[in-house]
């Protein structure tokens, strides 16, 4: 077998990775320390990751930061958090501005506290003609409430007469769906060894490549980003089809 190549190709870079920040808690126990400190050095990982997923040419960063299956945490963990994104936001908006990050937010918006929903939305309002790189934040998202939402506003549609049945197609459904602006991931990671997608983005993801690495999210860094589009790099993606073909 010849050995894994270590140079990135820079003409398969995937346009969009979706990253499934996990083991945050994991990682701050290990050391003996309060699961909030792990999610403060996950903001430190972000940081450093949107630099290199932007370095590499990466065009969409979408982060899965907070799922409406993690209100059932402790209220103190969801309060905590909570102040972080806040603090967080305001704290990284000048440095996503210098570095011309474009930030959105998936997600049901409107659930968040108050004072999250203002820093996300001056966030997104001082970001949005900003062109390196968009960081999709991910916040009180699931999948099955994003195809839920999808499922009412085109049946709404129907009902009203303003969409036929059978103008119902894939691309119609993309187009109602948060990411709507946005390509579907090419590459799907998850850190901290679990092997599940938690009711992420299952419709983009039908033919996103996944890679999973045991390293807790503190500790994922630019050269783990690296490794993980070598892999994507080496993959053969068919769609379908036999190699011969492509
Ligand atoms: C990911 O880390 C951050 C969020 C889900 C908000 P976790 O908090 O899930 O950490 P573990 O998985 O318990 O270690
Ligand atoms: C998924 O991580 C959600 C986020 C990273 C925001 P969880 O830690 O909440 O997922 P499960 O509970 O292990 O599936
Ligand atoms: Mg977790």
């Amino acid at each position: 077998m010849s050995p894994e190549p270590k140079v990135l190709n820079n003409n398969k870079i995937p346009r969009h990775i979706a990253l499934i920040m996990d083991g945050n808690g994991r990682w701050a126990r290990q050391r003996g320390e309060q699961r909030l400190f792990g999610h403060t050095k996950g903001v430190d990982a972000v940081r450093e990751v949107l630099k290199a997923a932007k370095s590499f040419g990466v065009s969409f960063l979408t982060l899965y930061a907070f799922s409406t299956e993690n209100w059932n945490r402790p209220k103190a963990e969801v309060d905590a958090l909570m102040n972080l994104l806040v603090d967080s936001i305001t704290n990284e908006l000048p440095e996503l501005q210098k570095q011309g990050v474009k930030l959105i937010v998936i997600g049901d918006i409107k659930g968040l506290p108050v004072k999250c929903q203002e820093s996300l939305r001056s966030g997104m309002d001082t970001t949005k003609e900003n062109k390196e790189i968009t960081l999709v934040l991910a916040l009180n998202y699931s999948a099955k409430w994003e195809i839920t939402e999808c499922v009412r506003e085109i049946s709404l549609k129907v009902a009203k007469k303003e969409l036929l049945v059978n103008e119902i197609t894939p691309a119609l459904i993309s187009s109602h769906l948060t990411t709507r602006d946005i390509p579907d991931p090419e590459l799907l990671i998850r850190t901290s060894g679990e092997h599940r997608i938690s009711n992420f983005l299952l419709w983009q993801l039908a033919y996103a490549e996944f890679y999973f690495t045991d390293t807790h999210w503190p500790d994922f860094g630019k050269e783990e980003l690296k490794a993980a589009i070598l892999s994507y790099q080496s993959r053969e993606r068919r769609f379908g089809m036999v190699s011969e073909q492509l």
